[in-house]
């Protein structure tokens, strides 16, 4: 006799266990790239018509065309320039249908009704209502990964597989600047890195809000072959860029420990001094056992036990130079 607990074992529990990987696998399914493609070529039977067909009296979009002109990519705009031509429509799509009907009579027809006239925009691109790989291919197919270096990884990273597409942090019309500004940086990357702020909000951080770092000092939010978007290969090279006098070889070294400063260290900001993952002595106590002095000449000190561990051993990080009591025990 089968039991129902064996039951459940053998033939339940593992038809769950393959109808789960099943839903997984298509609640998940990743769209072929030809199928994003589709999403943003546009109406099959619109036509190109060029940007100075398309803003042709409407003054509604004169802010966007002054912003756009005097970007970098607004340059390419004269044919001179040698470079890959940049319009409206190659974002928006093609945009015959977009503006059919659309004369000058009519729109002088409607200001004097005091009327704003519109395009057919929703014969455009629907770029909000994109999925996001499908939003990002809309720069990519001009931004390629041998065009624009940085983008090499971009595939791969946290943003691209976390939904994140390249105009929720590049806003094409919010004015000329494409690219993202430093000053605007922290504020940008903050909206969606709320843990991260609060970290940088901590009384030890680095000082990212007194703008004299950035976000993109240590990581690429482009994506990068190493963890978490650093920009080096490792946490201890993202450190020694900037602080080059931890970084050794040293004669007497604290171990293996020197490897990754995030042994003692959080990146962001700490409730501790010095960006420490703990307050010394339990830093140290981790790993060591607390001693006694064992015949100072202060009465006093002997035999008291010693907290501040790093008064004496001050260079924690390693030394050159042997300690006057022999070996290497970080003093000097
Ligand atoms: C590099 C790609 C690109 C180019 C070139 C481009 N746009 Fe856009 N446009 C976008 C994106 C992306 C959005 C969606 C905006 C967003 O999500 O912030 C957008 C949105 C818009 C909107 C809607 C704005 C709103 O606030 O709803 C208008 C209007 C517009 N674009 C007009 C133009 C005109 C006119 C041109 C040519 C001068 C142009 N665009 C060129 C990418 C582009
Ligand atoms: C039709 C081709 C084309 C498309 C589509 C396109 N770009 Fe560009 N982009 C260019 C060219 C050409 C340049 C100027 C040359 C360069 O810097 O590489 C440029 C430059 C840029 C720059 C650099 C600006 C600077 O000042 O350094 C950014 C940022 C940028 N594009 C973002 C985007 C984003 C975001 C999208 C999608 C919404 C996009 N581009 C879509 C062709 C394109
Ligand atoms: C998470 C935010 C974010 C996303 C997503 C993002 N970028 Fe950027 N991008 C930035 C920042 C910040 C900079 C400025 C980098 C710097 O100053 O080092 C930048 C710079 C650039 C530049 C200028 C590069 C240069 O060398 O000056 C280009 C071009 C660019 N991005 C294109 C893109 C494209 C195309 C995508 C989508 C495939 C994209 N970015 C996605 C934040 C982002
Ligand atoms: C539109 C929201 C958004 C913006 C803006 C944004 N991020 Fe992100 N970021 C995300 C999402 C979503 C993920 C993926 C989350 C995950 O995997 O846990 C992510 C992941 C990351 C990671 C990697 C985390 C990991 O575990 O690998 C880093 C580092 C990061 N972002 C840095 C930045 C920086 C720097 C900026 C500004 C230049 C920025 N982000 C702007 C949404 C955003
Ligand atoms: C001094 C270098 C440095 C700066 C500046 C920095 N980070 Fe980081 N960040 C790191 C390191 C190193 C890690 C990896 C920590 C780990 O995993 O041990 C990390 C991890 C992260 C992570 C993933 C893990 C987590 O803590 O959630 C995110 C997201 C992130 N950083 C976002 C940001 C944002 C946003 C900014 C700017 C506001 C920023 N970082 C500034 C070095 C830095
Ligand atoms: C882009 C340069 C840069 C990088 C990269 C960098 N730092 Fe810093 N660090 C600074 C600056 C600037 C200060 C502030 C110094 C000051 O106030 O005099 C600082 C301060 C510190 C402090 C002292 C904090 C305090 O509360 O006084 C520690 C500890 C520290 N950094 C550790 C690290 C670690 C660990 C990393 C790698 C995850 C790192 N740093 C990466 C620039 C950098
Ligand atoms: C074994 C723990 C430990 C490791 C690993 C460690 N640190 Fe430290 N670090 C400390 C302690 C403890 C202090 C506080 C020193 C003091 O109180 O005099 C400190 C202070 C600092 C300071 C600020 C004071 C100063 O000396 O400039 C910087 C910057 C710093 N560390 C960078 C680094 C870097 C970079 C790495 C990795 C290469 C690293 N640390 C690895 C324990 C460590
Ligand atoms: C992650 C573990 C770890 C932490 C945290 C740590 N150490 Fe160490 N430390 C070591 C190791 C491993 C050695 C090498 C031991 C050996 O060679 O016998 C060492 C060596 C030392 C030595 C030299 C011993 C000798 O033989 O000369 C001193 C002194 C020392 N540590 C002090 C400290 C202090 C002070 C702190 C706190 C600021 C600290 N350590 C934090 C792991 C750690
Ligand atoms: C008043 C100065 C002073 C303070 C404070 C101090 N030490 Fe020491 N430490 C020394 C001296 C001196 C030696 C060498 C003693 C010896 O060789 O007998 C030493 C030796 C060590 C050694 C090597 C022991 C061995 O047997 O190889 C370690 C590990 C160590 N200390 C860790 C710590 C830790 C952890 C703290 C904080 C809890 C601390 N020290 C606080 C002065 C100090």
């Amino acid at each position: 006799m089968v039991s129902l607990r064996s039951l459940l074992f053998f033939v339940i529990v593992p038809v769950i266990v393959i109808s789960g990987c099943e839903s997984l696998k298509s609640s998940r399914a990743i769209l072929p790239i030809k199928e994003y493609e589709l999403m943003i070529a546009g109406r099959f039977d619109a036509n190109y018509v060029g940007t100075a067909n398309c803003l042709a009296a409407c003054h509604f979009h004169d802010k966007i065309r002054r912003d756009f002109d005097a970007s970098t990519m607004g340059v390419q705009l004269s044919k001179k320039s040698g470079m890959p031509l940049v319009d409206c429509e190659s974002c928006h799509g093609p945009g015959s249908l977009a503006i059919e009907g659309l004369t000058q009579e009519k729109v002088e027809l409607d200001a004097r009704e005091g009327k704003q006239t519109a395009c057919d925009f929703r014969t455009l691109i629907d770029i909000r209502n994109l999925p996001a790989q499908a939003r990002s291919l809309i720069c990519l197919k001009c931004h390629t990964a041998n065009a624009t270096f940085n983008l090499h990884n971009w595939n791969a990273s946290s943003h691209s597989l976390g939904d994140v597409s390249c105009s929720e942090c590049h806003k094409v019309h919010a004015g000329p600047d494409l690219t993202v500004r430093l000053k605007d940086m922290v504020g940008m990357c903050e909206n969606c890195h709320r843990d991260v702020q609060a970290e940088f909000a901590l009384p030890s951080h680095h000082p990212i809000h007194e703008k004299r770092i950035f976000c993109v000092s240590c990581h690429d939010p482009h994506g990068t072959t190493s963890m978490r978007m650093l920009r080096k290969e490792s946490i201890k090279e993202t450190c020694t860029q900037c602080h080059a006098e931890k970084e050794g070889p040293f004669v007497f070294e604290h171990a293996d420990t020197m490897e990754d400063c995030g042994t003692c260290h959080k990146p962001h900001g700490s409730v501790n001094n010095n960006l420490l993952t703990q307050q010394p002595p339990f830093l140290c106590l981790q790993c060591h056992s607390g001693h006694r002095t064992s015949g100072t000449s202060s009465a006093e000190s002997k035999g008291a036990f010693y907290t501040r561990c790093t008064d004496c051993h001050s260079q924690i990080h390693g030394s050159d130079i042997p300690s006057p009591v022999g070996r290497r025990r970080f003093t000097q």
